[in-house]
């Protein structure tokens, strides 16, 4: 029973050392984020083609990444006219708590604006004008 509970506290005390909130995972779950959107979309210009894997995500095309420990990732997305037709249905912004900049006008995104944009708690500067979006605006 003794050696169990020493394993247990062993296997627990290991898990501090799990890097699941670290800057590299955070940045890792958003590229694969990224990536699985722009995976859906029907088309884009050239903003987006140095979104490829295994590249250096804060050196993606409109890409800025947080340089703080308590805000982790991404920090804004800005994609201004660069020609994405698709939509946000792929979209996870449960991803991206920190991100404070989303600038997708001026494309050609259609489709509803999903209600999980509300979970962008850090936004304050959202620009989605000039798309092709339906419905209406989602209520917080
Ligand atoms: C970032 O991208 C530029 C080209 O746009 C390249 O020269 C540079 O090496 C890249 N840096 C990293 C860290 O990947
Ligand atoms: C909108 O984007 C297109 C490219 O998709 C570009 O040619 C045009 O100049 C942009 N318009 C504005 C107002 O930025």
């Amino acid at each position: 029973m003794k050696l169990l509970a020493l394993e247990l506290l062993l296997l627990s005390s290991a898990c501090l050392l799990c890097p699941a909130n670290s800057t590299a995972s955070v940045l890792d779950r958003q590229a694969d984020a990224l990536l699985q959107w722009k995976s859906g979309l029907d088309g884009h210009g050239s903003c987006l083609n140095s979104w490829t894997k295994g590249t250096n995500t804060c050196n993606w095309t409109g890409i800025v990444c947080s340089t703080s420990d308590d805000a982790p990732g991404i920090l804004s997305i800005s994609l201004n006219s660069c020609g994405i037709s698709g939509n946000l249905d792929g979209f996870w912004f449960a991803e991206f708590p920190h991100l404070q900049g989303l600038d997708l006008g001026n494309n050609s995104i259609s489709g509803p604006i999903p209600s999980s944009i509300g979970r962008l708690v850090d936004l304050f500067d959202l620009d989605l004008s000039s798309n092709r979006f339906s419905g209406s605006i989602p209520t917080p």
